[in-house]
Formats: structure tokens, sequence, C-alpha cells
């Protein structure tokens, strides 16, 4: 038994909850509902440009959050002439805050949605779903909840804001932001900075930042529902390493499983899952292996026995364990609300990852429950929490319980594993996840509406915190055709999570199952990713100290340019490098010089392949082409110099050991390097390096973009 104390103010918050929501069943707002003002109760400085709105009632020391690190004090009062200030009012049922939108403003984030980037005129529903091709529900639900909008002003200048609430919820960007919760009453955070960076600093600041990953996660990943037997794993890796397509993760989708038991390994297809495991790490793969959260309700089975004799599933709301169908039939599921179930997750994770388990996969965490109401469990369900969180029904915890599967497998693969740096994937997440899983946007389909779709998902994803993000790239659902595929792969190689899976009974959908034609467009487009790995090391790295996105949309490149507003078919690697995918109509390009680049050989005569533009003014460290990324990258170390008019051009690169945390203790080396044109000649020099970490010997390309086109300018040393 854990025991736990609950402030007697979150009790009453949380009294207040189950009857609203005992009112209140189903979330969007009824045609017949008035709602009057509620006072705004205590208002003020909470950060840099961060203001923190209470309703008339809601005390700040009773502030439960989940999508916030810490829940900052009020230090300050709001400074005069603030402009965005949310109205508090609510129908007796279902609360609400609403902000005025100032003509010109573009609107942005709400997390993972359907639709263009810009969400102006859009509504979502917040109630994490298992949307099979995106169809359910209009597309309005999906499997993640972000109660977050980024505003764009006409100049330039941004804000966004946070409506901190867990509960199910309705979101709509009109003239007016409206967010409309089924649960009670909830603070609302507003970040007012002069750009949409700045906004996404704050952002960071309150919710977090994404952990430096492991190197290899930023490799190429291929996955299928499922690669079954173990020997048909294999030959998978080895089609990539015969054919010299760069690949670095191969993934165990369910069928793994002994009967869908999580923890087990079928006896038949996978008898030896740590022989299988060092395989693929001696041919230089690293291996994902599926959890899902539903535990099958079958007494003699460990995983059931010892969950049920620590008492951690989620009860209903008569206090029995809730029963409800997933893949192995009846399933009981843990209740991540308590700080006693992650003891019980953290132990599952030890005799799992002695196999040579490198990453983890939660899938059908939103919880996904077939049959079940709203196709999950029943709203009032009851999670006991625990810790800082309250004890609440599963209408308050349903959109988190995603979110806290990520942290309680991330704690548990740390707690396993304390050297190297945990990876875990999830499908259901919710703002603030970033700091425990990458995400990937769930069942998406092998259609050109989904293939344009993918863009503005990852972006608005990215805009709402989370960096680490992609979809299932050429499409889950559905056969492929090679066309779409080949098209998918040759801008879908720089998703910041680059993956390629594929449902059950659907064609092959590995790089070479289109033939000759495609099998060359996806090396081409994949090696072009691993010549650009530096490059994107350094912006994880980025992201995980301030939050900035990897994948960006092409307005941040100047917030003051309104042609960029809605462009989604194009985006931005960083500030840096441009990507346009081969497929795109007329694009809506930033102003100033950009020169195109080619990576390796044929990608610009490839059909397939996006257009790569670079930056003037800026310089681009990359790597060389390798199957891997266990193979040294930077050798040699290649700085592409793309000059201003100046004749001008800066740009930093990081390195570090790849794995572990060595980095934190200043074991990495972040150099920013300078280029210079002098008498015609390009001089490169070191501008400044932080980190302890020794700078290797090695050559360094210099490799200019300037009028003339793509030249080597010379070999050096010492950088
Ligand atoms: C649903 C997931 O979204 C999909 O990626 C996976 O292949 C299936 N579950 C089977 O595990």
């Amino acid at each position: 038994m854990t025991a736990f104390l609950v402030r007697p103010s979150l009790l009453l918050r949380s009294c207040l909850g189950v009857c609203l929501f005992s009112l209140a069943l189903a979330s969007g707002v009824r045609a017949d509902s008035v709602f009057k003002p509620l006072a705004l109760g205590s208002s003020g400085l909470a950060g840099d440009g961060i203001a923190l709105f209470l309703p008339a009632g809601l005390k700040p020391d009773a502030v439960q959050s989940v999508c916030l690190v810490s829940v900052p004090t009020i230090h300050g009062a709001i400074p005069p002439g603030w402009r965005d200030v949310p109205a508090f009012s609510s129908d007796g049922t279902q609360t609400r805050a609403e902000l005025h939108v100032d003509a010109g403003t573009d609107l942005y984030g709400t997390g993972e949605v359907t639709g263009p980037l810009l969400r102006n005129g859009h509504s979502i529903e917040l109630w994490n779903t298992d949307n099979f091709t995106y169809l359910k529900h209009g597309g309005r639900r999906l499997y993640q909840s972000h109660p977050w909008v980024l505003g764009v002003r006409a100049d330039g200048t941004a804000f966004g804001v946070i409506f901190d609430s867990t509960w199910k919820a309705s979101l709509s960007c009109s003239n007016n932001i409206v967010f409309t919760s089924d649960g009670p009453a909830f603070p609302v955070f507003v970040i007012e900075r002069s750009s949409p960076a700045g906004v996404l600093r704050g952002l960071a600041d309150l919710t977090g930042t994404m952990p430096m990953p492991p190197l290899w996660a930023l490799g190429y990943q291929q996955c299928r529902w499922s690669y079954y037997p173990a020997t048909r794993v294999k030959e998978i890796a080895d089609g990539f390493r015969s054919r010299h397509i760069p690949c670095d993760v191969i993934w165990m989708d369910i069928d793994y499983m002994d009967g869908f038991r999580i923890f087990t390994f079928d006896k038949k297809g996978f008898p030896h899952p740590a022989a299988l495991n060092a395989y693929l790490h001696r041919k230089g793969f690293h291996s994902v292996w599926m959890i899902d959260p539903g535990v099958k309700r079958e007494p003699g089975y460990e995983v059931y026995d010892t969950g049920t004799a620590a008492n951690v599933w989620v009860k209903t709301r008569d206090g029995h364990d809730f029963v409800g169908k997933v893949w192995p039939g009846d399933c009981v599921f843990p209740d991540f609300t308590r700080p006693g179930t992650q003891d019980w997750w953290a132990t599952q994770y030890k005799a799992f990852l002695s196999k040579g388990v490198d990453g983890v996969w939660n899938d059908m965490n939103e919880p996904s429950v077939f049959g079940g109401p709203d196709d999950t469990m029943p709203v009032d369900n009851h999670h006991r929490g625990g810790g800082n969180l309250e004890a609440g029904p599963h209408l308050e915890y349903h959109n988190v319980y995603g979110m806290l599967m990520a942290r309680t497998t991330r704690a548990g693969i740390l707690d396993a594993r304390p050297d190297k740096r945990p990876f875990v994937l999830t499908r259901s997440n919710f703002l603030g996840g970033q700091r425990y899983a990458a995400t990937w946007t769930g069942d998406n389909a092998s259609t050109e509406v989904c293939l344009r779709e993918s863009i503005p998902m990852s972006l608005n994803l990215g805009l709402s915190g989370q960096p680490f993000n992609g979809p299932d790239l050429g499409g889950f659902a559905d056969n492929a055709t090679p066309d779409l595929w080949a098209r998918w792969v040759g801008f879908g190689a720089f998703f910041p999570f680059c993956r390629g899976h594929a449902v059950k009974g659907s064609n092959n959908k590995e790089p070479w199952a289109f033939g000759p034609v495609v099998e060359k467009a996806a090396r081409i487009a994949l090696e072009r990713r691993y010549r650009l790995l530096p490059y994107y090391y350094t912006l994880f790295h980025e992201a995980s100290v301030d939050g900035m996105p990897v994948m960006r949309p092409l307005f941040m490149a100047d917030p003051k340019d309104p042609s960029l507003r809605s462009e989604d078919q194009a985006f931005l690697i960083g500030s840096d490098l441009l990507v346009v995918p081969q497929w795109a109509k007329h694009p809506a390009l930033p102003k100033g010089t950009w020169r195109q680049l080619s990576l390796v050989r044929d990608d610009l005569a490839d059909p397939f392949q996006a257009k790569l533009l670079v930056r003037a003014g800026s310089i681009i460290p990359i790597g060389r082409v390798v199957e891997n990324t266990n193979e040294k990258l930077l050798s040699p170390l290649t700085l592409v110099v793309c000059l201003d008019a100046a004749g001008k051009a800066d740009g930093r690169l990081y390195e570090d050991a790849g794995n572990g945390y060595g980095y934190q203790h200043g074991d990495y080396l972040l150099t920013t390097y300078h280029a210079e044109l002098h008498d015609g000649r390009v001089v490169v020099s070191i501008a400044s390096a932080t980190g302890r970490r020794e700078r290797p010997e090695r050559k360094a390309v210099i490799e200019v973009l300037d009028a003339k086109g793509q030249h080597i300018e010379g070999k050096v040393t010492g950088l």
C-alpha cells in the first residue's frame, strides 16, 4: 500500500470536478448553454513575459498541473497595456476561457491536428482518440491533446496561451480563441514576446524540453505490423545492409509477444530475443519493441499477478478493477497516476531490457479499449492519484493517460539502465509530453491527403513543444503505390522522427519493395538525411536546451512577411535549411538568398527528391554517407558555407558521445564557425567553442555555395 496525502484544496477541486462531470458527460457545447461570466480572481506575472490568470475561487496554491514542469508563483503585477486577458465563464457544468484575437493575427499550434498549418477557423476536440486513418469525428480528435495556441500578429509579435486543464475539452480558433472544458475552473497562462521563437522559448520555460535522445534515434527506422518471425526481422536488417540503404533501427510490433501479453515473447516466432537483438547490434542496428498498457487479465501471468498484488489497476467508479478488451482479450490497465504503479512498472523493464532491447514503443495508450464507450474506458472510472496528483475520474485523466504512461516508461528504463539515454515512442500524449517521449502521428494512410497533411501536422506539433515527431512515412494503412512512397520518402527523409511503417495485410513498404527506381530514390533521400545528421544533432541539442522546433514553418524565417504565414508545403529544418517537396506547387519562400544544395550523387536529377536550399549567411555542418550512426559521421567534417552579400557566414556544430550523460558534465563540444571572404578565398575559423570534449583530429572540407555554384574550396585540419 502506498500512502499519500492530498491537500484539502485539491480534494475540494476534485469533488467539484466529479460533480461537474456527472452533469456534463458529453463534451462540446450544448446549443442551449448560457455561459455566465466568472470573475477574475488572481492574476500576475509568473515569469519573463508570462502572465497567469485564475478565475475567482481557484487559489494559486490549489493549482495542479500535469503539463508544467512546476507551477510558477505570481511575483509581480501584470504591466499596464498587457494585450491578452482571458475572460472566464461557466454554464454551471462546463468552464470556459476566451481571448479576443486582433484582426490579422494568425493562429497555430493546438498540437496534433488534421488540416492546414494555419488554425484560424478550425476547432478541435481534446479527447485522445484511437483514430485509424483520421476519419472518426471528422478528424477533429486525434491521439494527443495540446491545450495551447500560438498567435502571430500582423506586426510579427506573438503570444501563446496555455489552458491548463487535462479534462475533456474543445478548442476553437476564430475571431476569438475559445477553450471549453468539461472540468472545473482552470488557470490560463499567456506568454507575450516579440517573436514566435520567443513565445516557444516561453513555452519551454513552462512545460520543459525534450531530453537529448541517443544519436541512433535520429537515423532511419523500419517498422511493420509485424515483422514475424525473428528470421524475417533478420531478413529485413540484411536487406538494408546488402543494398547499402542507411538504417539504424528495426521495430518489433505486437506479434513478437506471446498472445499479446506485454513483457513476454512468442515462443515460436521469437524464441531467443536476446540472440535476435545481438544479431541486430552486430549489424549496426538498434531495436525498439512495443509495450501496450492493456495487461491480459489472466491469473498465472506474472505481469497480471504482480500488478494485482501491488493493486495498480485503474478502478471502476465502484472500486473494482476495470476490465476492457484490447488485443489479448480482457485486460486491466495500470493506473499511472499512482507512484506505486511507477515502482511496479519500472520492475517489469529490468528483465525486458536485459534481453538487449534498446527502445520502447508505447502504443494504444489513449487508452484504446475495443468496444468501450467512445473506444476508451468509461469516463467515471477512478484514478487514485498520489504524489502531487489528486484522485480523479477518467474524464480528468484520460487525456494524460498516455503521457503518464510514457513518463513511467522512461523512468523505468532509466532506472534499469541509468547510463544510457532512454528512447520511448508514444502514440498518445499531452502538452509537456516532450519531456518523456518522442511521438509519431498515429495511423495515417498511404494517400495523397495524408502525404500532404503530414507536413502541417508535424509543424504544429513542433509549435506545440514537441520537436521529436514525424508521421508513418509512406503511409500506414492501405497499399502504397511506388510513386506515392517515393515522393513521400523524398521529403519525409527530413522529418525529425523518420520511420517507415505499414499495417498488417498491406503491401510490403520497405525501400526496395517497389522496384529499383524507388529503391534508388530512397537510398538518395536517406543518404541525404545521414549526411545532414551532424546538423540535425545540433538542432536536437538546441531543442533540448530552449525548445526550438527542429522542423519549422517558413514564417519563422520572417514573421513579418504575411506571404509566409500559411505556407505548409515547404518547411525549414532549423533556421538555415529549407526543404521544398518535389510536388509542392508555388510555395511561398522567404526573401533573401537561398542557394540549392546537392549532398549525394544524382540527388538533383532524381525526380522524387525534395529541393534543398541553404540560407545565405549560414554554415551547415555535415558528415559523410554512412549506413548507420555507429559509423564515424564526421570523417571528414564538411562545412557547407553559404556566404551572405557581405561575404560572411556563421554556423554551429554540437558534438558529444552520442549516448549517455557525459555531456551533462562537460563532455561535449559546441563550436561556432565563422566564414569570411578574403581576397577571393573563403577563410573559415572557430569563432567560439564551449564544452570540455577534446576536438577530434580530423580533416575538414570547406564546400562553398555561391553564385558560381557549389564547389570545394579546400581541405583543412583544426576545425
Ligand atoms: C496501432 C498503432 O497505431 C500501429 O502503429 C500498430 O502497428 C498497431 N497498433 C499494432 O500494434
